[in-house]
């Protein structure tokens, strides 16, 4: 038996305010939060849904530091712009706050302050790199330096990008200040350690016992991280920027931003409801769900409810419904490469078209796996979808509707087995729309919304009302009445989906939101009840404007394409003999396996020609092993063997990166004899 709770609390991940919010943020998060709190509000439930903008962290720092401004002046422009776009594409939060107010200073510090006393955090000193032009200390992805591993001269204090090892930022070789260029020196510093070890038991409990219905993504995440198991968190940082960490003797350190973010969603309920906060956080009968993209799995999963439950008052998430990503046109979205469609500029560019792209992200959610938004589908969607089944039909119902009865709902009369069936058809939408929801497939469940509206063009098109009003004008009347009492179902179950059109239906429709309960009623407007002015809900989509659209997606590949070829010159001019020395080859990929604890390494077993070497390669995140196996690649045959997490690698596969970062490995045309040398 389900547990029966009496709020639902809806916390949507604080996005950072160091840059505009895209479509992959609304298609991951945004979006799906706002249907089930906009579903939720429509049953009458009691229902918050609580955002914010993350505004501490190092990236904003060093963001202002280019522009020469202050962080608080980068987070106040980001905050405004992230904030109106939110409510333009209609998030209905009932709060939409930031990590820099007071009340979240305040509470964010009591938060600490409480574990502290309790005696839940463990200290420890440690050496750390520090700039001492910049006068600051180095967070690890600052500093970079020569791998251990691999030889790379351009990796990152905690990870090897190009062998894909994870590091910390004492076994770089030549270690460099990513802010100043200068060579960092080593000093000791405190930090504030959340020891999750301790919790794992706990965590193993609640999680993989107590929440086995939780979506498979985020169950295996969770798995996979307690199976590798939990080391203490470092909870501070030495950094001019945030939440002063709220001890003595702790100057010029503040509270790591992951820390003090999610106890944003506490304190933005504190800002909203200062007298009731705490039955929303810590009265049982309250569902706490948190929505997310997949990159914050661990944090929600893991870190902040081991923080919640040692604070000890608070409730933890009964679900997060966490998503994967959204890709544009085949590529990763970035912001620094700016490959994304900007949700202020969609609006500049698509005036009033909010819904379509809130219908072609849901229709497109990156549920289960990640997904690709493309222009065109964009535009199929709207114009196959939107404009020939949803809007069409609602057309159709109005115009023949004024035509013939004044735009009055006319009287039914008597029904036939075809009205019958059909009535039956759409009373079954309400179960399967909510059995959806109330599981979190909200691609699903705008299908079955859909359905409906493509129930009622089946039937004006079966029926043929137009044709009948010489001879029957009776039974003219009771198509169109069951017509209209479609259009109604359809204001109901799309309000969650496509709020701003579904507003306008109400007022075509002269009704007051009718309110969920009363999906799949078939007398929701009575005989003789006078409907309002008809609009088209939506328009067909030029090829000219998805042109548009896809041209500066082109032109900002080249801009990137040059920049790249900037970043990356071609190295110096070499000699015909430092060339010879190199011995690549091909081989045949016999074996390839995963390489334990280590996200980004491969160990292939190759057919040289001769024998069968090992050799491990940094390509994980961008084959599975099977892909590989049977393959041809080409290898360094010459390289001087070197350890990889432990495995003795012979050689190195070659492979091209792409612009945005995917590696493909460079294979023959054609079938060659292993061995072959690469010329
Ligand atoms: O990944 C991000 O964009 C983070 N700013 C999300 C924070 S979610 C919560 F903890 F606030
Ligand atoms: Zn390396």
């Amino acid at each position: 038996m389900d547990k029966q709770f009496e709020r639902t609390l809806i916390t949507t991940a604080l996005p950072y305010a160091n840059g505009p919010v895209h479509i992959g943020h609304l298609a991951g998060v945004y979006i799906p939060a706002d249907i089930y709190a906009r579903y939720l509000r429509l049953k009458g439930e009691n229902v918050l849904l609580i955002g914010g903008s993350d505004e501490h962290g190092v990236p904003i720092t060093l963001r202002a530091k280019k522009e020469g401004v202050t962080p608080q002046d980068i987070v106040d422009r980001y905050h405004t712009i992230i904030k109106k776009s939110f409510t333009d594409f209609g998030v209905s939060f009932d709060i939409y706050s930031r990590t820099t107010s007071e009340t979240h200073r305040q509470v964010a510090s009591d938060f600490f302050r409480k574990l502290y006393d309790n005696g839940e955090f463990i200290e420890r000193t440690n050496e750390q790199y520090y700039d001492e032009e910049a006068k600051q200390f180095l967070a690890d992805r600052y500093i970079t330096g020569t791998c251990p591993h691999c030889g790379n001269p351009n990796a990152y204090g905690d990870q090897c990008e190009s062998c894909g090892t994870s590091l910390s930022p004492n076994d770089l070789k030549d270690p460099k200040s990513a802010i100043s260029g200068s060579v960092p020196v080593l000093r000791e510093t405190k930090h504030w350690y959340l020891p999750l070890d301790k919790w794992e038991p706990f965590l193993r409990q609640w999680i993989l016992e107590e929440h086995k219905e939780w979506k498979p993504n985020v169950y295996g995440q969770c798995k996979s991280w307690l199976d590798m198991g939990l080391q203490p968190r470092a909870v501070s940082r030495d950094l001019d920027w945030g939440i002063p960490v709220p001890v003595d003797g702790a100057e010029g350190k503040v509270l790591y931003v992951w820390f003090d973010a999610p106890i944003g969603y506490i304190s933005n309920t504190k800002e909203l409801l200062p007298e009731t906060w705490e039955t929303w956080w810590k009265d049982p009968s309250t569902r706490l769900l948190h929505f997310i993209g997949k990159d914050n799995i661990v944090f929600h999963c893991i870190v902040f409810p081991t923080m919640l439950k040692a604070e000890g008052t608070f409730n933890l998430p009964e679900n997060v419904p966490a998503n994967e990503f959204l890709n544009l046109e085949g590529d990763k979205i970035s912001t620094s490469r700016n490959w994304a469609v900007w949700l202020h500029e969609y609006l500049e560019e698509l005036p009033g078209k909010q819904d379509v792209l809130r219908y072609v992200l849901t229709a497109n959610a990156p549920e289960t796996k990640d997904n690709d938004f493309t222009w065109k589908d964009f535009q199929a969607r709207n114009n196959n979808e939107l404009v020939a089944i949803l809007g069409n039909f609602v057309n159709r119902a109005f115009v023949l509707t004024s035509k013939y009865f004044d735009n009055k709902v006319p009287e039914l009369g008597e029904l036939t087995e075809y009205d019958k069936q059909t009535l039956n058809d759409f009373v079954n939408v309400k179960a399967d729309v909510e059995r959806l929801l109330d599981t979190f497939h909200f691609r699903d469940a705008q299908k079955e919304a859909m359905n409906l509206a493509r129930i009622g063009n089946k039937y004006l098109a079966d029926t043929e009302p137009w044709k009948l009003a010489k001879t029957d004008m009776n039974r003219v009347g009771t198509i169109l009445n069951i017509a209209l009492q479609i259009t109604a179902n359809l204001a109901i179950a799309f309000e969650p989906f496509l709020p701003f059109s579904m507003e306008k239906l109400n007022e075509m429709l002269n009704v007051k939101p009718l309110g969920w309960n009363r999906l799949g009623e078939t007398n929701l407007l009575p005989a003789g009840h006078q409907l309002g002015k008809a609009e088209l809900l939506f328009e067909k989509i030029d090829d000219a404007v998805i042109e548009a659209q896809i041209q500066k997606l082109l032109d900002t590949k080249k801009e990137n394409e040059a920049a790249n070829y900037k970043a990356n010159p071609i190295k110096e001019t070499i000699e015909y003999g430092d060339f010879e020395k190199l011995d690549i080859r091909v081989g045949t990929v016999i074996e390839c396996i995963k390489v334990p604890k280590a996200d980004k390494l491969l160990q292939l077993r190759i057919d040289d020609g001769l024998e069968k070497r090992i050799i491990v390669s940094g390509i994980a995140q961008h084959y599975k092993p099977e892909e590989l196996i049977g393959k041809q690649v080409c290898f360094i045959a010459n390289l001087a063997p070197r350890k990889l997490k432990g495995i003795v690698s012979e050689g190195m596969i070659l492979s091209a990166e792409n612009n945005d970062g995917s590696l493909k490995v460079i294979m023959p045309e054609q079938a060659v004899k292993p061995g072959s040398e690469v010329k």
